[in-house]
């Protein structure tokens, strides 16, 4: 680690502001710690309402005529073209566990899927509600965005007894921007918990350097480059237990990462990706939008 990063030991934890107004306090926090928790942010009728809508999506799908999985540690989902082109879709993936040897579930459907994503904020007017309200254009303004426009979506099942281990990353090596501008709006819809599989984060760690940085080929391929392969320092990891309503906003450089779900419960959590407009978009990014879904903010 460089001595010039200076670790912080908690996370900055804040009620909710009225209107998405951030105060200074709360700015310097964030920009101190690339972390910050906001308390109550949505009502626990928004988060009920997510997860119905969540639900009778997955109702329509039929994981027969998918056997995509999502997995950072294996990346086996990085060279399929149904995770590639589904920027501007709504996709499910499925947990690595998912399946049995003999190629059955080994829990219902509701309770196989890893993620869904990407474009449910686009293409979904319960989302696109959610997801575009003037709390959080305000917030954005606030986290010093001039043009923001929300790239993606994820809606994470974290499901119970199979919930997939998440390793340290920065979601800016998926969602490069020149200059970097992508940060994370992390909203938990239950409770996220040491039990269920909380997000971890390394406060401070957002001033480490870019480590990875994940690009499309000329011939399609999607490889994870390296660029510091300095170890991460996990020791100072400090979890986020956070009860739902709480929204996570966290820098694209932020190294965090989450346990397996070992436990009986779900964990289920709602992010979107925020970048400005104004930064270079390369073309080599993963996610790239068709014309026919043009990026939108907050309004
Ligand atoms: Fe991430």
């Amino acid at each position: 680690m460089s001595a010039t990063v200076d670790i912080l030991d908690a996370i900055p934890s804040y009620d909710a502001p009225e209107g998405g107004r951030l105060g200074d306090a709360a700015v310097a926090a964030y920009r101190q710690a690339g972390v910050l928790v906001l308390r109550d942010f949505v009502s626990s009728d928004s988060c009920r309402r997510l997860q119905q809508r969540a639900n009778e999506l997955v109702a329509e799908f039929d994981p027969a005529d998918v056997r995509s999985v999502f997995s950072t540690t294996k990346q086996t989902q990085l060279d399929d073209s149904y995770f590639i082109d589904s920027g501007d879709k709504i996709r499910f993936f499925l947990e690595d566990d998912a399946f049995d040897e003999s190629g059955e579930l080994r829990q219902a459907k509701e309770h196989s899927l890893n993620k869904m994503g990407h474009a449910m904020h686009d293409l979904d007017p319960v989302f696109d509600t959610f997801s575009r309200t003037p709390e959080l254009a305000e917030l954005a303004k606030r986290l010093g965005f001039d043009d923001p426009v929300i790239l993606q979506s994820m809606y994470i099942f974290k499901p119970p007894r199979i919930g997939g281990e998440v390793v340290c990353h920065q979601d800016s090596t998926y969602i490069y921007t020149e200059p970097e501008s992508c940060i994370g709006f992390w909203f938990a819809l239950e409770d996220a918990t040491l039990e269920n599989g909380c997000m971890h984060f390394i406060p401070g760690g957002h001033k480490l350097p870019l480590k990875k940085r994940n690009v499309r080929k000329q011939d399609g391929r999607l490889v994870t480059e390296t660029l510091d392969a300095t170890p991460w320092p996990e020791d100072r990891k400090v979890a986020a237990e956070v009860p739902a309503g709480t929204l996570v906003i966290f820098d694209g450089r932020m190294p965090h990462l989450s346990a397996p779900n070992q436990s009986s419960k779900s964990r289920h959590a709602y992010t979107l990706h925020v970048i400005d407009r104004r930064c270079h978009y390369p073309a080599e990014n993963w996610l790239q939008r068709s014309d026919q879904l043009p990026l939108r903010g907050f309004a």
